[in-house]
């Protein structure tokens, strides 16, 4: 689930009023015992019990699993501790560690009305930003658009000494043709604390920041230079900011509230006498705002030091990070030897890409191949360090916990609108980022698994750091431990399995992996089963029946896709069933290449691949498609309540009306008759066999226009659905209704791929429209990205059109494994 909607809200809000730290279980037990023992002695050992009893419930869903870890401490890798691991920022980077030192870039353009640009804001209005290559590990090229000039900026990473190495960046800005001349621009450069650590800034003159030196607990010693940069445009002025703030979660304020006017003189064209004198923002003093009467200050924890360089239009600027044990040093890495290894790089990457996704030989021509680079690359530029602790709840905690501090190394589905890791969108992720560099795969699903509670719970949307929960609105941040997500991270093995040569590491991997995986297979087979045997069913539906035309099933990932009217223990779902039975054969897959005893996981895969048993519980006859069962009236609308006054009620007085739902007939026990996605699960996910009848069935829905088909994509919800394209209360406009979502549309090129390659009925049938899907998909895709500079997160299904959040580079850079056609 991605709750995008601001207002929405949901059943499952929950303030998050006043965490509580969950204290580790060995202090509870020496204290129960104590207090036992003295109960005991007064008689009152049952009392004591009991009470024993609630505590250990209520902190139980914030103990994670006893297994060790898959992702060991120290095992990361040196040439992947200094990364882009804040995708949150337009350009920056810190370490894989817990308390990092971290670097960024802010910039602002100096005109009447100024902006200041730091952390990726959709409403910051630029027409393009990305990274057209990054290959995860050692460098990344990025442009950004602004308006009326282009930031290229850039970092390459040089391995050395015991720190992780040194890196340079490279910011060049060069006007737009359109643009008028003399435009004014600063660069802020900033290097933070992160509560350990120390810096030393060293100026020279008045005002010119030529170094940083510092120290860290990881980083040991340091020194950030910021050579003289090349000025295409005239003079430069230089300001610089050092002071102590509250985090990093607050630097744009900090540098917000710093700022104060200065003047820059400006050399004219051809003339080294006279010049003008213009005015513009520049760093001054850091003055924390006053803190209301009776309210603590916030501590001051995070040192700052900030460089800024303010100039005429074109220019270029380098930054150095030179790690201090890094001995055998050639050279400074900039000027020409910082241009030689880009390009080593950049030309590397290339060869790479060619020979593993083969766009060449498929007819691509290059813009096409730069555009799926740079899908590759946004996904893997998009990957984040987190650390924090998530605020959980579970039945028994009145109010919410903090889950242990933890680390996540993971891919995010959207810079600028959803900067956090989200566990059914990195299953996705994986299958494209395991394509690219397996290890990074492994990685972040060892880290997604690490994550897991004893009982076998993940947290689905994982908000680590003040940083991450700045960007989340409260009623959104508690993670409820009733509540699954697609396990998806299944479909990430299956395809890290899916090779010949499984090495030893993997299997090594695997070993470490399996008590995690046993327990989370049975947190979904337990917590999420159905009333009836073999059937699944989503827990935590929206509760208020009368607030939303069909309550949401967030944990689906699909929130608003329409399941039964009146959710009740009764539902069965069938898109949970077929994730199940893809777990089910993972899991037998890998107790077997492990010589476990998996014997359950090939009952439980012989089951609920069984299509009898399927047809039995899910196909619907009337729909003629699979089906969600439930307690259901389709006659249900959105009406606005009418309120009349009460005897003596000024009728002027009255709350606004709001739209509520009406129920015209009552419901029964049915199948629910909405046609889309979560009908084709069976297909999707390959359950169905070849020569299944109802395969046939779901291909002609598929193909059929006024139903699922597009010129884009697949839609996701059918046009003849009584609620596609219809919101879901008054601020909820339809968001699985109707539009084309990319991970779906992959999941049923996949799909067709396969079927076409099996013998069976309708094997020509599935070759035709996996021909033509993916055609629709790709051009629309290109199209949009080529109009607008951005991949989005859904697409109009009437027009085409990209919509909802940008860039989504998390699952709709998928596209990259449709033109390679790897599936
Ligand atoms: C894959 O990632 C690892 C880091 O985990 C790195 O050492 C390795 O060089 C990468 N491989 C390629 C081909 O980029
Ligand atoms: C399980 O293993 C079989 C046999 O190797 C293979 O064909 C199948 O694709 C695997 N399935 C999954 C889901 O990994
Ligand atoms: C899943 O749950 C069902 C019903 O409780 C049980 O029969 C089955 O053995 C379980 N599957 C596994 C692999 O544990
Ligand atoms: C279906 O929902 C209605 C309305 O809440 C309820 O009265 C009825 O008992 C439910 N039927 C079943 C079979 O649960």
């Amino acid at each position: 689930m991605r709750e995008r909607r601001r207002h929405g809200g949901g059943g499952e809000a929950h303030p998050a009023s006043r965490p509580r730290k969950a204290a580790p279980p060995s202090r509870y037990w020496n204290y129960i015992i104590l207090l036992a023992a003295m109960c005991c002695a007064a008689g009152l050992g049952a009392f004591a019990y009991s009470t024993y009893q609630g505590w250990r419930l209520a902190f139980r869903v914030a103990n994670l699993h006893p297994a060790p870890s898959v992702f060991p401490p120290n095992s990361s890798s040196p040439d992947m501790f200094w990364g882009s691991y804040r995708p949150q920022v337009y350009f920056g980077m810190k370490t894989r560690s817990p308390r990092s030192v971290v670097t960024g870039m802010m910039w602002i353009t100096q005109s009447r009305s100024p902006s200041l640009r730091h952390t990726c804001e959709q409403s910051d209005g630029l027409s393009q930003y990305g990274w057209l290559m990054h290959d995860g590990v050692n460098f990344g090229t990025q442009e950004i658009k602004d308006k009326g000039y282009t930031l290229k900026t850039e970092f390459v990473k040089r391995q050395g000494g015991l720190h992780g190495g040194d890196w340079s960046w490279r910011i060049t800005v060069t006007p737009q043709a359109s643009a008028p001349p003399g435009q004014l621009v600063s660069l802020l450069f900033y290097v933070a604390t992160d509560g350990q650590g120390s810096l030393f800034p060293h100026v020279e003159g008045k005002e010119r920041l030529t170094h940083v030196t510092g120290t860290s607990e990881e980083l040991g010693r340091f020194t950030i230079r910021f050579p003289m940069p090349e000025a295409g445009g005239g003079h430069v002025s230089y300001n610089h900011l050092s002071t102590m703030c509250p985090g990093i979660h607050v630097l744009t304020d900090v540098v917000r509230s710093s700022l104060r006017n200065n003047l820059i003189h400006l050399l004219s064209a051809g003339d080294s006498t006279t010049g003008t004198k213009r005015h513009y923002l520049g760093l001054d003093t850091y003055r924390p705002p006053p803190t209301p009467p009776g309210s603590q200050p916030a501590p001051s924890n995070s040192q700052l030091i900030i460089h800024q360089v303010t100039f005429q239009l074109p220019f270029q600027v380098e930054v150095l990070f030179e790690s201090d044990s890094f001995l055998q040093r050639p050279g400074p890495l900039s000027g020409s030897a910082l241009s030689d290894l880009l390009e080593i790089h950049r030309m590397k990457m290339t060869e790479r890409f060619r020979r593993i996704f083969k766009l060449e030989e498929k007819g691509f021509i290059p813009d096409q191949v730069a555009f799926a680079q740079a899908a590759l690359s946004n996904m893997l530029g998009g990957m984040g360090y987190f650390y924090g602790s998530s605020l959980v709840q579970s039945l028994y905690n009145p109010e919410p916990l903090q889950y242990p501090q933890a680390p996540l190394y993971t891919a995010v589905p959207s810079r600028s609108f959803f900067p956090r890791g989200f566990l059914w969108d990195e299953g996705f992720h994986l299958l494209l980022i395991a394509r690219w560099n397996t290890s990074l795969a492994w990685q972040s699903l060892a880290h997604w698994l690490d994550l897991m509670n004893v009982d076998g719970w993940i947290p689905r949307e994982q908000i680590l750091g003040l940083e991450a929960r700045s960007k989340v609105p409260n009623e959104f941040v508690v993670q409820r431990d009733e509540n699954a997500n697609p396990p998806t991270l299944f479909l990430a093995l299956h395809q890290l399995l899916a090779k010949e040569d499984v090495t030893s590491e993997d299997l090594q991997y695997l070993r470490r992996a399996y008590p995690r995986l046993k327990t989370w297979y049975n947190w979904f087979n337990v917590t999420q089963a159905g009333r009836l045997p073999n059937t699944y069913r989503w827990r935590g539906r929206d509760k208020d029946p009368f607030r939303f035309l069909n309550p949401k099933t967030l944990t689906s990932g699909l929130d608003d896709y329409p399941r039964a009217s009146h959710p009740s223990e009764d539902e069965r779902h069938v898109d949970l069933f077929c994730w199940m039975a893809l777990a089910s054969e993972v899991m037998a897959n890998i107790s077997e290449l492990l010589g476990e005893d998996g014997v359950e996981y090939h009952e439980s895969q012989r089951i609920l691949t069984d299509n009898t048993l399927l047809d039995r519980l899910h196909w619907a006859e009337k729909l003629g498609s699979y089906a969600d069962y439930g307690n259901h009236t389709k006659n249900v609308a959105l009406e606005w309540e009418r309120l009349s006054p009460l005897p003596g009620q000024d009728p002027h007085r009255l709350p606004p009306p709001k739209l509520v739902r009406v129920v015209k007939k009552p419901p029964r026990l049915q199948f629910v008759d909405s046609l889309g996605y979560v009908s084709l699960f069976p297909f999707f996910l390959q359950i169905l066999t070849p020569d299944s009848p109802k395969l046939g069935q779901l291909l002609a829905h598929l193909r059929d226009a006024d139903k699922l088909w597009t010129p884009y994509g697949l839609r996701s919800l059918s046009k003849s659905s009584p609620l596609y394209m219809k919101r879901n209360t008054e601020h909820d406009a339809p968001y699985w209704r109707g539009p084309i979502w990319i991970n779906m549309n992959y999941l049923a090129v996949r799909a067709l791929h396969k079927y076409s390659h099996t013998e069976g009925p309708h094997r020509h049938q599935a070759a035709l429209l996996y021909r033509e899907l993916r055609e629709n998909l790709l051009s629309n895709l290109y199209r949009q990205y080529k109009d607008t500079g951005f991949l989005w997160e859904q697409y109009n299904d009437k027009t085409g059109w990209g919509q909802g959040s940008f860039p989504f580079t998390g699952w709709s850079s998928l596209v990259v494994l449709m033109m390679a056609e790897e599936y």
